[in-house]
């Protein structure tokens, strides 16, 4: 492991107000995200569509790097470019997702396990020869009745640990992606709980492994009410239990904190950003790891056709400068268009 570039990168990422575009979706998610352009789940329309983001001038204003699935790694443009490439050529960084998903454990089987850690190291060599140089894998933790339990926390904890120590070991700088669902009911109380004990358990594992925190990017939810819940928390709420939280749990050896949308609308996760980012100096940076409040809009805009790619470009350009904005507490919301 060598811990001198693997801080360089884990720092690097979050430095500038930059953050990720998180591009990963597996063929099938990708393929629900087409649906609701009615295109179809190609591989041309999959990599034209995220060709378009990587092409974009002057994101690299915006964002440091993007976690791809494996398919887009290796994935050439037209012209024969490596899309991997394009990234690098623009001093993005190329990440890459290397769990296997959440599959239902069999003790529990409303709740998650992520899968993926056998061969993961000999995985991350290969990775790395191919240009990626962080990785990402998400558990998730589901809030309903009864539920979570104590041993989902601590397999999710424990595998997440595993992954890390594994990729440092492969040079990757490992995202650690411990998500708490938004579905449900539950309120914004329950939520910070979970979250905190889920963060907890996390860091704990993380130290028994050996990780080195200043080497890798946390990626959490926001603590947020449940989609469902009658009572949703307003902007600051949500804003001062997110930094309670993460307060009491993250060391600040951590460089990033690279926030997942989870469900939120665009607008919302920026917002939410910035409040976090106004309230003062935390000890970790505070930025954005964004899948669907990062593309929602540039996916309606390029709608499937060539002929959308200039606005395309210019719908994703203004997504991505927001959200820099919201890492430095600047942005506001009467600069949306
Ligand atoms: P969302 O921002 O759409 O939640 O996606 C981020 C992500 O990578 C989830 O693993």
């Amino acid at each position: 492991m060598n811990k001198e570039s693997l801080a360089k990168v884990a720092s690097g990422i979050v430095a500038s107000n930059r953050g990720i575009l998180a591009a990963d979706e597996s063929t099938p998610t990708m393929g629900k995200r087409l649906a609701l352009i009615d295109q179809e789940n190609t591989e041309e329309n999959r990599r034209d569509f995220r060709q378009a983001l990587f092409d974009t001038d002057g994101v690299e204003d915006y964002i440091s790097g993007v976690i791809l699935f494996e398919e887009t790694l290796t994935q050439k443009a037209k012209d024969g470019t490596r899309l991997s490439n394009i990234l690098e050529s623009k001093g993005i960084y190329p990440g890459i997702k290397v769990d296997k998903g959440a599959h239902p454990m069999d003790s529990s089987p409303s709740e998650k396990l992520t899968k993926g850690l056998d061969g993961l190291y000999e995985r991350c060599l290969e990775y790395y020869k191919q240009g990626a140089r962080f990785a990402k894998w998400r558990a998730v933790i589901t809030i309903g009745e009864g539920i979570p339990s104590d041993e989902c926390i601590q397999a999710n904890a424990s595998a997440l640990a595993k992954y890390a120590k594994a990729c440092q070991d492969a040079e990757l700088v490992p995202i650690v992606e411990p998500e708490v669902l938004m579905d449900g009911d539950h309120t914004i109380e329950t939520c910070y709980e979970v979250s905190e004990k889920t963060l907890k358990t996390v860091f704990k594992e993380l130290e028994n492994e050996g990780v080195y925190l200043p080497g890798i990017l946390l990626k959490p939810n926001m603590v947020i009410s449940g989609s469902e819940c009658k009572v949703q928390g307003d902007m600051m709420k949500v804003a001062e239990m997110t930094v309670k939280c993460l307060t009491e749990s993250v060391p600040a050896e951590v460089p990033g904190i690279v926030f997942l949308s989870g469900g939120q609308s665009e607008v919302e996760a920026t917002e939410h950003l910035n409040a976090m980012n106004k309230m003062g100096d935390h000890p970790w940076a505070l930025s954005f790891s964004y899948g669907r409040a990062l593309q929602q809009s540039a996916l309606k805009t390029w709608n499937g056709q060539k002929d959308n790619l200039e606005s395309t470009y210019a719908v994703f350009h203004h997504r991505a400068e927001m959200n820099s904005l919201a890492c430095s507490g600047e942005y506001s919301s009467s600069l949306e268009i």
